[in-house]
C-alpha cells in the first residue's frame, strides 16, 4: 500500500523556525521530523511513499533523496503554486492506482495504521478519516457522525459558538482511487473544505476512525516544544526514555563534573557543557552546542551548533541552529530564536520574542 504525506504548505504559524526550514525538517529529537513520520509508516509496512511539495522543495529531496538509505521507495509530486491539500493529492495521481494513505505532514502519532485499513475495508468506505479528541476544536477540522461511525458533517475550523463535538480531524485519511475524479486537476482544491463536504453532499460512505492514542500537531511553537516534552516523559509509545529523569547523551559530549544535570535530557554529538552549568530537563539539545560556565537552561529545545554563553539563562523556548546568546543574555518564557541569532551580552529578551534568522539583538 502506499501514502502520501503533504509536506507542501507555507508553516506560517512556526515562523520564524520555518522562514528558511521547512516544516518537515524541523528537527525532532534531533532528527527531521519528517523521519518519525515515515518511521510511522515503516513500522506499519508501508514503504511505498510520495511527498507533495511546493514551498522550501530542496532541503527535503536534498536529505531524503530517492528513499533508498531509510529503507522505502521515495516518489515527489512538486507543486509550483500551491495545490492546497487534495489538489496536491490530484497531482500525483500518476502514482496511484488502489486505496492509498494520506498523510498531513506535521502530525506526531501513534495511530494504528494497519487497524484504521482494517476498519475501512470492513465498511466497504470510500475514505476514512482518522479521529482524535482536542479540548478546543476551533483550529482544527470538527466532525460529527453517527453511532455507527459515519461521517455526517465536516466543519473546518468552527466558531466557538460551532462546536458540537471535541472529535477532530486527526490529519491522516484512506482514500479509495476514484475519488480522485472529483479533484478537478490542476486547480487548488481542499479536502478540508471543499472534497469531504462534496462527498457528504453525494451520499458517498465516508466513515470516521476514532483513535485515543497519543496525537500532535506541530504547527506551532507551542506544540512543537509540546512534543518533545511528550516525548521526554514517556507519552508516545514510538519513543521510551529509559526514566523520567533520563540523561541520554551522544558520542563525543563532554560534561563539567561541576555541572548540574537533571533529566529528563536528550543531548546530540559533540556537546560541551562547561563547570556550573546548569540544565533542568525537559531539554533537548542538538549536535555540537556548548553551554559555557554557569549558563542556566531548563525546559528548551536547542537545534545544532548553538552558543549559550557565560551566565546566560534560557527558559521554555526554542532556539535554532547556529544561534549565539552571549554572556548573561536572557531568553525567556516563550521565545523563538530563527538560526543564526545572535544575543548580545547582558540583554534580556521580553518573554514571547519570535526573533528572525540572521538578527542581532540587543
Ligand atoms: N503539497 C501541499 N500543497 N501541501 C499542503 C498544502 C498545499 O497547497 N497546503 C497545506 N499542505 C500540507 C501542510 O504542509 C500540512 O502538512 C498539511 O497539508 C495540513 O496543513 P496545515 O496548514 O497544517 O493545516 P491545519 O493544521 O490548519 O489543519 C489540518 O490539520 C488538522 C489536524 O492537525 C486540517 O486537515 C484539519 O481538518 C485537521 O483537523
Ligand atoms: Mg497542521
Amino acid at each position: 500500500m502506499k501514502a502520501i504525506i503533504l509536506v507542501g504548505g507555507e508553516a506560517t504559524r512556526l515562523r520564524p523556525l520555518t522562514l528558511n526550514t521547512p516544516k518537515a525538517m524541523v528537527p525532532v529529537l534531533n532528527r527531521p521530523f519528517l523521519e518519525h513520520v515515515i518511521q510511522h509508516l515503516i513500522e506499519h509496512g508501508i514503504r511505498d511513499i510520495i511527498l507533495t511539495l511546493g514551498n522550501l522543495a530542496k532541503p527535503i529531496e536534498n536529505y531524503f533523496g530517492d528513499g533508498n538509505q531509510f529503507g522505502i521507495g521515495l516518489a515527489y509530486a512538486v507543486e509550483d503554486t500551491p495545490l492546497g491539500t487534495a489538489g496536491a493529492v490530484r497531482n500525483a495521481i500518476g502514482h496511484l492506482d488502489e486505496a492509498f494513505f494520506v498523510l498531513n505532514g506535521d502530525i506526531f502519532t501513534d495511530l494504528n495504521l494497519k487497524d484504521m485499513f482494517h476498519f475501512h475495508r470492513e465498511r466497504k468506505a470510500k475514505v476514512t478519516i482518522a479521529l482524535t479528541r482536542v479540548e478546543d476544536p476551533t483550529s482544527y477540522g470538527l466532525i460529527e457522525t453517527t453511532a455507527q461511525g459515519k461521517v455526517t458533517r465536516f466543519l473546518e475550523k468552527p466558531g466557538p459558538s460551532e462546536i458540537t463535538t471535541n472529535m477532530i480531524n486527526a490529519g491522516t485519511y484512506i482514500i479509495e482511487p476514484d475519488v480522485l475524479d472529483y479533484i478537478p486537476e490542476r486547480t487548488s482544491f481542499s479536502f478540508e473544505r471543499q472534497l469531504f463536504p462534496q462527498l457528504l453532499d453525494q451520499g458517498e460512505p465516508v466513515y470516521a476512525y476514532p483513535s485515543s492514542v497519543y496525537w500532535i500537531d506541530i504547527g506551532t511553537p507551542e506544540k512543537y516544544l509540546k512534543l518533545h516534552r511528550d516525548l521526554l516523559s514517556g507519552k508516545s509509545n514510538r519513543y521510551s526514555p529509559h526514566s523520567s529523569d533520563a540523561v541520554a547523551t551522544g558520542e563525543g559530549c563532554r560534561i563539567h563534573p561541576t555541572a548540574q544535570i537533571a533529566g529528563p535530557i536528550f543531548m546530540g554529538n559533540d556537546c560541551t557543557v562547561e563547570a556550573e552549568a546548569k540544565l533542568t530537563g525537559p531539554i533537548v539539545i542538538g549536535s555540537g552546542c556548548t553551554i559555557a560556565e554557569g549558563a542556566t537552561i531548563k525546559d528548551s529545545l536547542l537545534w545544532h551548533n548553538v552558543s549559550i554563553g557565560q551566565k546566560a539563562r534560557v527558559k521554555g523556548s526554542i532556539i535554532a541552529s547556529n544561534c549565539r546568546l552571549e554572556a548573561n543574555s536572557w531568553v525567556n518564557n516563550g521565545s523563538v530564536l530563527g538560526d543564526n541569532v545572535t544575543v548580545t551580552c547582558g540583554y534580556k529578551l521580553k518573554p514571547s520574542s519570535r526573533i528572525r534568522p540572521g538578527e542581532t539583538v540587543g
